[in-house]
């Protein structure tokens, strides 16, 4: 049928076939030996077939746009600055408080088309710029909508702990008191919470907050990741490592100790290059150190309006490749493979393996390096979502 990335490792089959029966992958092999009883066959015409993509953190689902905010940083003021001068994060969060479902499907649903167009099939959305009940419910509900509306799988995160609401102002943990009494259970009851992140920062939550935060999930039966080690070191990364968190990310300030906790965890690192570059950070996430020590490392775009305003997941991985020195290998298992573990949907997806979901992308290129090489290229020619071929476009409308 076609050739073939992504089995287990980064095995590469020329040639190959994959069996699809109810949504699901049932046999996986050479197309000379390929069990074609009661099949439709696909002919990829000498294609790659990957798995298919996995933007495994996003915060795509917001109001507003901060290109403001990005002129004033090239006039000199820092992430920080705008921060602190109540902007940034609280910004796109009075933007987002004052848009419904409907008006948030309608903004974000062109970034996701462009995510999907790269071959993406489970996306990662986060709240986190709501801050109150209601406005956190509205934008885990927008996020439900677009796999309602779009062929995307959507795995959803609650980050009411992204940044402290003016309501709360001088009163942190007042805010995560009532983010553990009252916003959290209520969410989680509606179904609308698979995981709980929190900023860890110096402008974000401390790690004892953190740590009350996370203790409450877990008994909810919650996982939890956490945005760490980005902007300094606050020993986010032992901490997330030690409630068994799925993923750390950002990571730039991570230490010796961080990548042991996490390599014994097994927790992944989500590394955000996006994020990097936008803010022209120096200090690079300790990839050596990382890849030394075992941890899984994924790739995400971080879409978001203030630190990535970015949708092209395969320009993310150039990046980690250019930047970072990641492989071609290790930047595509990053949105495959282990980008799912990120999610705790491994079992479900990411490798192409008899038994998980039949979520391909399909690539004109002549090897898996080009997705990392190709600058602002789009080779992805078709999208398979649980069985059934789409072409990579698809349309919204209103
Ligand atoms: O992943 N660091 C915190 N959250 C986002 C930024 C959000 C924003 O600036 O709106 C991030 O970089
Ligand atoms: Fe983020």
């Amino acid at each position: 049928m076609a050739d073939v990335a992504g089995l287990g490792g980064l095995g590469e089959r020329r040639d190959g076939a994959v069996r699809v029966d109810h949504g699901r992958i049932s046999w996986v092999g050479a197309r000379a030996d390929a069990p074609l009883a009661g099949a439709t066959v696909i002919d990829g015409d000498g294609a790659w077939l990957t798995p298919g993509l996995i933007d495994c953190h996003t915060h795509i689902v917001h109001a507003g746009n901060r290109s403001d905010e990005f002129e004033a940083r090239l006039h000199g003021a820092s992430y920080a600055d705008i921060a602190h001068a109540g902007g940034g994060i609280m910004a796109t969060v009075r933007a987002t408080r004052a848009a419904s479902v409907a008006q948030l499907l309608a903004s974000s649903a062109p970034r996701v088309l462009r995510l999907l167009a790269e071959g993406v099939t489970t996306l990662e959305v986060k709240s986190g710029y709501g801050l109150t009940l209601a406005s956190e419910r509205t934008m885990l509900l927008a996020a439900r909508a677009l796999g309602r509306h779009l062929p995307v799988d959507i795995v959803t995160t609650f980050l009411g702990a992204h940044a402290l609401p003016a309501e709360f102002s001088g009163r942190a943990d007042a805010y995560i008191d009532h983010l553990i009494k009252v916003m959290l259970p209520a969410l989680a009851a509606e179904g609308l919470v698979d995981a709980v992140d929190a900023f860890c920062e110096t402008i974000g939550f401390t790690a004892a907050q953190t740590a009350r935060l996370f203790t409450a999930a877990r008994a909810l039966k919650l996982p939890v990741k956490l945005h760490a080690e980005q902007l300094s070191d606050q020993g986010g990364a032992v901490l997330v490592a030690r409630y068994q968190g799925l993923s750390a990310d950002h990571l730039e300030h991570l230490t010796m100790d961080g990548v042991a906790a996490l390599a014994q965890a097994g927790t992944v690192a989500v590394l955000l290059p996006g994020a990097w570059y936008f803010l022209r950070e120096q200090l690079a996430p300790p990839i050596a150190a990382l890849r030394a020590a075992g941890v899984p490392m994924a790739l995400a775009t971080d879409c978001n309006p203030g630190t990535s305003p970015l949708t092209s997941l395969l320009l993310a991985m150039n990046m980690a490749c250019t930047l970072w020195r990641l492989t071609p290998a290790e930047a595509l298992r990053g949105c495959t493979m282990q980008a799912a573990r990120a999610l705790g949907r491994q079992a479900d997806i990411g490798s192409i393996e008899v038994g998980k979901r039949a979520d391909f992308a399909l690539w004109r290129i002549e090897r898996p390096a080009d997705l990392c090489y190709a600058m602002g290229a789009n080779p992805c020619t078709g999208v398979v979502n649980a069985g059934v071929l789409r072409p990579p476009v698809v349309s919204w409308r209103d």
